[in-house]
């Protein structure tokens, strides 16, 4: 089982940028933890930050037949890309979205989110604990569908 992690324009600059919005937590130390959440469930992770809308493009169709899970930021791109969201919903694997800060109660433009309707779910607002979250959830998600094939299988199997 593999999961990808992808951030997007400025969240290289975490531990820098806006530190009353987003924390003092370095994008490192965020993939760190989540490597290790990632080795206790046994299953494989890779991470990805890009500041251009035609690489995390392409990172997401790289997700199609290598990869079981999305976790993505795509952070100012959320709010505009719809290249962003078609590949998403092109790839079809279970896909959550993670916001440090709460979109909701900033300014209006963050209120538009294109990517969302094309997620298995969205966390907003826990600052980097949603990524931690979003790797619980996930993993919750990821054992779910192996159960139902593994039910599928067998049911398969006794009617031979
Ligand atoms: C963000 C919220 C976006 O509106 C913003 O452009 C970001 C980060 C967040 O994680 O809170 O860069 O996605």
């Amino acid at each position: 089982m593999k999961i990808v992690v992808i951030q997007g324009p400025n969240l290289n600059m975490l531990g820098i940028r806006e530190q009353q919005i987003y924390g003092p937590m370095k994008l490192e130390q965020i993939h760190a933890q989540m490597k290790e959440s990632a080795q206790q469930s046994k299953v494989e992770i890779e991470f990805f930050q890009s500041n251009l809308e035609g690489e995390i493009v392409d990172r997401i169709q790289e997700c199609y037949g290598d990869a079981q899970g999305i976790i993505i930021n795509a952070a100012a791109y959320t709010h505009t890309s719809i290249a962003i969201r078609d590949a998403i919903a092109a790839v079809n694997l279970p896909t959550i979205e993670v916001h440090i800060s709460n979109i909701h109660r900033r300014e209006e433009f963050r209120k538009t989110n294109v990517i969302a309707p094309v997620c298995s779910s969205s966390i907003v607002g826990f600052g980097p604990f949603g990524y931690h979250l979003a790797m619980v959830g996930m993993t919750q998600i990821l054992n779910e569908i192996s159960a139902a094939q593994e039910m599928q299988k067998q049911a398969s199997e006794d009617k031979q």
